[in-house]
């Protein structure tokens, strides 16, 4: 029941292997990218605990032999310190231009690991394992690399490809159930932006996905990497196309920098939320019926998610403090925010024809509802 994603940039293509069990079989996949039968792997304290002696093992079972990092869990990792404790480490390792780096972990510690590959002896390879919903859908694949600053989220950073991501889908199993259900805000994301009958299939499909069915969660994983990975290949550095990946992104940013990239709201939380306001605001735009909103709202609903901003404790900032945090979104041009709307489920496009008094009207009612 293994899959794979073929990732077809010239001269960077590399595979998404999905399936259960992976990490056992890590060597197996990793050892023809080596040069020496060795890896340096960057991980959190949480992954490691659950998972470092099963890829050890995976890796041994071909003759590779590693050494680990471990850092702390949490979106504080993502940052300059960090960065500099990796490469250093990297450099104590001995790791050179020919050898391989593992990210094994969530999206911070692709982000970050990626990153420090990127310019570490200014560019070796690297192997993703994501152990996240979140990352085996979206992060691990297609090359987004970086940290956070004070000025906000993943600000510094480099387009830089893994040779291979290694998406083990039982290791899913040891997620808490909101962490799962945060990522599936990203793969929600996937089917709204462009592919209806995914959606369909998450409506009927996402409950036992939730309850871990394995061959839904290889098939969810599947699709979501497929429709990432043909965006990736035609809009590699984000011109056009690849933006339409931010849907919910620009709500969903400000809110998580309103929480304080906390605990009160998880990344795929804000991209739930952000989806649910892209549809409304497209909606009371005239673009999209008004059935289409009400029908995403209630399948995030339907999956126990965050939908509304009355599902995140404490105090908000009113709509102008809203509407300035997402001025800090890395998709601004000349000053102008771009929004990803929709014309309906599977039809989003990118535009920066929205009013500010219609951004602020919704912000308003939503926080008005609260
Ligand atoms: N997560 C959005 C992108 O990779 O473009």
């Amino acid at each position: 029941m293994n899959e794979r994603v073929h990732v077809a940039l010239p001269d960077r293509a590399y595979d998404v292997e999905i399936g259960p069990h992976l990490l056992a079989q890590a060597g197996a996949y990793v050892a023809p990218l080596l040069r020496r039968p060795r890896v340096a792997v960057i991980s959190d304290e949480t992954v490691a605990g659950l998972h470092l002696e099963t890829l050890r093992a995976g890796l041994a079972a071909e003759g590779v032999s590693m050494e680990a990092l471990l850092l702390p869990a949490g979106e504080a990792t993502k940052c300059w310190a960090e960065l500099t404790r990796c490469v250093e480490w990297l450099l104590d390792q001995q790791v050179e231009r020919g050898d391989v780096v593992v990210a094994f972990g969530g999206g911070v510690t692709g982000d970050l690991v990626g990153f420090a590959a990127a310019i570490l002896r200014r560019g070796v390879r690297f192997v993703q394992i994501p152990t996240s919903l979140l990352a085996q859908v979206d992060s691990s694949v297609g090359g987004k690399t970086g940290i956070n600053t004070r000025h906000g989220k993943n600000l510094v950073g480099a387009f830089h490809q893994p040779s291979l991501v290694l998406a083990d889908t039982a290791v899913l199993g040891t997620l808490e159930p909101r962490d799962f259900l945060a990522g599936y805000g990203e793969v929600v994301k996937y089917g709204l932006l462009g592919d209806a009958d995914f959606f369909d299939w998450l409506e009927e499909n996402g409950p036992a996905l939730a309850q871990g069915d394995g061959t839904a969660r290889v098939e969810a994983v599947r699709r979501s990497v497929q429709m990432k990975a043909d965006i990736v290949v035609r809009d590699e550095t984000e011109q056009g196309e690849r933006a339409l990946l931010n849907l919910g992104h620009t709500f969903g940013h400000a809110l998580e920098a309103a929480t304080g990239y906390s605990n009160r709201l998880l990344h795929g939380e804000g991209v739930a939320i952000g989806c649910a306001f892209a549809f409304e605001l497209s909606s009371r735009m005239g673009l999209c019926a008004q059935e289409a909103p009400s029908r995403v709202r209630v399948h995030l609903r339907e999956m126990g998610m965050k939908v509304d901003l009355a599902d995140i404790d404490g105090d908000l900032p009113d709509a102008e403090a809203l509407l300035a945090l997402m001025g800090q979104d890395k998709k601004v041009v000349d000053g102008q925010l771009r929004f990803i709307l929709a014309r309906e489920i599977g039809d989003a496009f990118v535009t920066g024809d929205v009013a500010q008094a219609d951004v602020l009207a919704l912000l308003r009612d939503a926080l008005a509802s609260r």
